[in-house]
C-alpha cells in the first residue's frame, strides 16, 4: 500500500486495540476499489477521547474515523451532528470530517447486515423475523430489519426491558411493521431468525434459539464475527438451513461508510 501526501486518511479509535480486523478489511476494500484511502487503528482509552476527537477537526487530509466499543455512544456528545439513523439507533459507529472541520456521526451497522444477508443471498422483505437481542449492535439491525421491509419483527431479549424499549422505537419509526417484544425466542412463524447478542463468541455459550424448532425455509442470520462458524450456524447448517456470517455484516459496511465518508456523489482521491 503506497500513503502519500495525497491520501485520504481514516482511523478506527478502539480500546482495546489487538483484536480490531474492521481496518485490514477497509483497507482491502478501498484498495480493490482503487480509492486513495489508508485506514489505521489507534488506541484510544475513554479519558482520551474528548480530546482525540477534537484534534481531528484539525487534521485536513482525515475523512473521518470509526468507532467500536466502548467508544459508540460516549462519542455521540462530542460530534456537531448525527444522521437520522445514527439518532434513533443512539451509537456511532462512523464519523464524517467535513472541509471545515465539522464532524457528524453515523450508524452502519444495520446497512451492513441488510448488505451481508443480500450477499449471502437472505432477504427480511415481506419477511417475519425474530432478532435475539437488544444491545448496540441489535438496536442497529431491529430498525435496519424494519426498515428493509420486514412484515414481522420480535424481538427477544434476557433483560425484557431493553427489548420492549426497541420494539417500541422500531415500532414508532417503522409504523408498517408489526413490531413487538417477545418474552422468549419462540422461532415458529420465522422466516428469518437473527443472533444480536454475544453468544457464540465463547465455547459452550447455549444457543440463543432453538433451531431445531424453525421452520424448514427459515434462514438464520448470526452477527458474531470470530468463530466464523459459531454454534448457531453450525446447528443451522447442520439442519440444512441456509446461513449468512457475521463476516458478511462487517464486510457489507463497506458500501454505507464509503457513501457516508464521500457524500453527495464524491468519491476518494483515485490511486494513480
Ligand atoms: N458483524 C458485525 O459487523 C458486528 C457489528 C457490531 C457488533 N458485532 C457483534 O455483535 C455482538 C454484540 O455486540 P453489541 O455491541 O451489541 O454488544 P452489547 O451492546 O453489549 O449487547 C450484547 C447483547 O447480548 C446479550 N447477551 C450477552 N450475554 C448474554 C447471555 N449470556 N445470555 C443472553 N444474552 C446475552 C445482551 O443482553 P442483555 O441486554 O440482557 O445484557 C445484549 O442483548 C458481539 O459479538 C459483537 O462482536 C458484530
Amino acid at each position: 500500500m503506497r500513503i502519500t501526501g495525497e491520501t485520504d486518511v481514516v482511523f478506527i479509535l478502539c480500546d482495546p486495540v489487538a483484536h480490531v480486523r474492521g481496518s485490514d478489511i477497509l483497507n482491502r476494500r478501498f484498495a480493490a476499489a482503487g480509492d486513495d484511502v489508508a485506514v489505521s487503528p489507534l488506541h484510544v482509552v475513554p479519558e482520551d477521547l474528548p480530546v482525540v476527537v477534537s484534534a481531528v477537526r484539525s487534521m485536513r487530509n482525515v475523512a473521518g474515523f470509526g468507532v467500536t466499543i466502548p467508544h459508540k455512544v460516549a462519542v455521540v456528545g462530542l460530534l456537531d451532528e448525527l444522521t437520522d439513523r445514527a439518532r434513533l439507533v443512539g451509537a456511532i459507529n462512523f464519523v464524517r470530517r467535513s472541509a471545515d472541520g465539522t464532524l457528524t456521526g453515523d450508524n452502519v451497522d444495520g446497512a451492513g447486515f441488510i448488505a451481508g444477508l443480500a450477499a449471502d443471498g437472505l432477504s427480511v422483505d415481506g419477511a417475519s423475523v425474530l432478532q435475539v437481542g437488544a444491545g448496540g449492535a441489535g438496536r442497529a439491525v431491529a430498525f435496519a430489519v424494519a426498515g428493509a421491509g420486514a412484515r414481522r419483527l420480535r424481538i427477544h431479549n434476557r433483560s425484557p426491558r431493553a427489548a420492549e424499549e426497541l420494539a417500541a422505537a422500531v415500532a414508532a419509526a417503522h409504523p408498517a411493521c408489526d413490531v413487538r417484544p417477545a418474552t422468549s425466542a419462540d422461532p415458529r412463524e420465522t422466516d428469518v431468525a437473527v443472533n444480536t447478542t454475544s453468544l457464540g463468541m465463547r465455547p459452550g455459550d447455549p444457543l440463543p434459539f432453538d433451531v431445531a424448532a424453525l421452520p424448514a425455509h427459515a434462514g438464520v442470520a448470526e452477527i458474531v464475527i470470530q468463530p466464523r462458524m459459531t454454534a448457531l450456524l453450525e446447528a443451522a447448517v447442520a439442519r440444512g438451513l441456509p446461513v449468512s456470517y457475521g463476516r458478511s455484516m462487517l464486510e457489507g459496511q463497506f458500501d454505507a461508510v464509503r457513501s457516508f465518508l464521500w457524500p453527495d456523489g464524491g468519491s476518494p482521491a483515485r490511486r494513480d
